[in-house]
């Protein structure tokens, strides 16, 4: 059966110092709680990458994700940082596919199924993000915009290697705008997903892939999104960056 999963999103934020400390202590509250969530993820920028892989292997279910990496292994790309050297970190997944990535720095369905591929080759796994913006969202279409978002970036997959891939759908009007989706509009994609998971890969795959729920989640909401049968837990920007609030979350699943 598929696995909740909380991962946290820290974005541009965090110097080299507040990040390590950030990390220390959710780990520490991780060690000192009961905590059921099966797998906790923290997905920082580069720098913190191989110095919170190693805090983390002090604690079982607690995982590092990088937030981008290139679509090619190595070579004169500079400032780029490959699925390769995110790997040698000791990290185990990647966010592709954000609404933040695609919208500022232009990264489409076909670049990202290039950098699934990429992250894939290297052992990562990725946490694909899918998401409607506030039109697409008005005028209906948000149905069709996923399906080609899904189809377009991770359909060329075989079953088997679908396996290593959790989908966030994050809803591009709910991202650090403080308006959540409500447990019911979450529920309606989160299902619709499935779904056409399970039309393309079957549904034991559909069944046991994780899909995330991102956009404005917070300690207060968290509890009524992620009851929702087909919502498996979140992808947390701003409350990650709260100890407190992001294990608040994390506890929704001891609830
Ligand atoms: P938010 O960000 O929780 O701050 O809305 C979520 C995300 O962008 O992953």
């Amino acid at each position: 059966m598929r696995k909740n999963i909380v991962a946290g999103n820290w974005k541009m934020n965090m110097d080299y110092e507040q990040g390590i400390s950030l990390f220390s202590e959710i780990v520490n509250m991780v060690k000192d709680e009961v905590v059921s969530t099966q797998e906790v993820i923290v997905c920082s920028p580069f720098i913190h990458l191989a110095a919170i892989a190693k805090l983390s292997s002090t604690v079982k279910n607690v995982s590092i994700g990088a937030q981008t990496i290139n679509e090619h292994d190595s070579g004169a790309y500079t400032g780029e940082i490959s699925g390769s050297q995110v790997k040698s970190t000791g990290v185990e997944y990647v966010i592709l596919g954000h609404s933040e990535r695609r919208a500022y720095y232009g990264e489409t369905d076909e670049l990202l199924a290039k950098k699934v591929d990429a992250a894939l080759k290297h052992n990562l796994k990725p946490i694909f993000c899918i998401g409607e913006t506030k039109d697409e969202r008005e005028s209906g279409s948000y149905f069709e915009v996923i399906k080609n978002q899904l189809s377009k970036a991770l359909f060329h997959l075989d079953a088997e290697t679908f396996k290593n891939i959790v989908l966030a759908y994050e809803p591009v009007w709910a991202i650090g705008t403080g308006l959540t989706a409500s447990p019911e509009q979450a529920q309606e994609v989160h299902a619709f997903i499935r779904k056409t998971l399970a039309d393309q890969f079957g549904q034991e795959i559909a069944d046991n892939t994780s899909i995330l729920y991102g956009g404005s989640a917070n300690p207060g909401n968290a509890e009524s999104l992620f009851s929702q049968p087909d919502i498996d837990g979140g992808l947390i920007g701003g409350a990650s960056l709260k100890s407190r609030d992001f294990l608040q979350i994390i506890n929704v699943f001891n609830a």
